[in-house]
């Protein structure tokens, strides 16, 4: 079921700050900050030849990773994003095994405009994972 590794999100408190740590010290190439008011964050790209990184900063009141940064303040690893040639049949899959889908269970638009679903840390080893239609 599980395909490529789309990307790794990383939280971070401070944007512009954590790019240059990128840019400048890793030495990596990463994109202008682009606001995703829809989900609650700012995000730079951090483009690696095999996959991605993306730097999230909490945008709005309500941010989905406000609560993370709370418990985090210096930032630190949010979710992993993999690839699924199937979003609803892996959903269904997924349900059958009794993991938990985040939110009402329907895909939603996400930050390169292909559905993603989030499911449960609990039942993933801790870890927040997404997953995005290839
Ligand atoms: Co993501």
């Amino acid at each position: 079921m599980l395909g490529r590794l789309n990307h790794i999100a990383i939280a971070v408190p401070d944007l512009a700050a954590a790019t240059e740590t990128y840019r400048a010290t890793l030495g990596a190439s990463v994109t202008a900050p682009r606001a995703l008011p829809e989900h609650g964050v700012t995000v730079v790209f951090v483009e690696l030849g095999n996959t991605k990184v993306e730097l999230l900063e909490p945008l709005g009141p309500d941010s989905p990773i406000a609560a993370f940064l709370a418990k985090n303040p210096s930032g630190g690893m949010h979710h992993v994003c993999y690839e699924v040639d199937d979003i609803l049949a892996a959903r269904d899959r997924l349900k059958t095994a009794g993991a938990r889908i985040l939110g009402d269970g329907d895909p939603k638009t996400g930050a390169h405009g292909k559905p993603v679903l989030f499911l449960h840390p609990k039942d993933f080893a801790g870890t927040l994972v997404e997953l995005e239609q290839s």
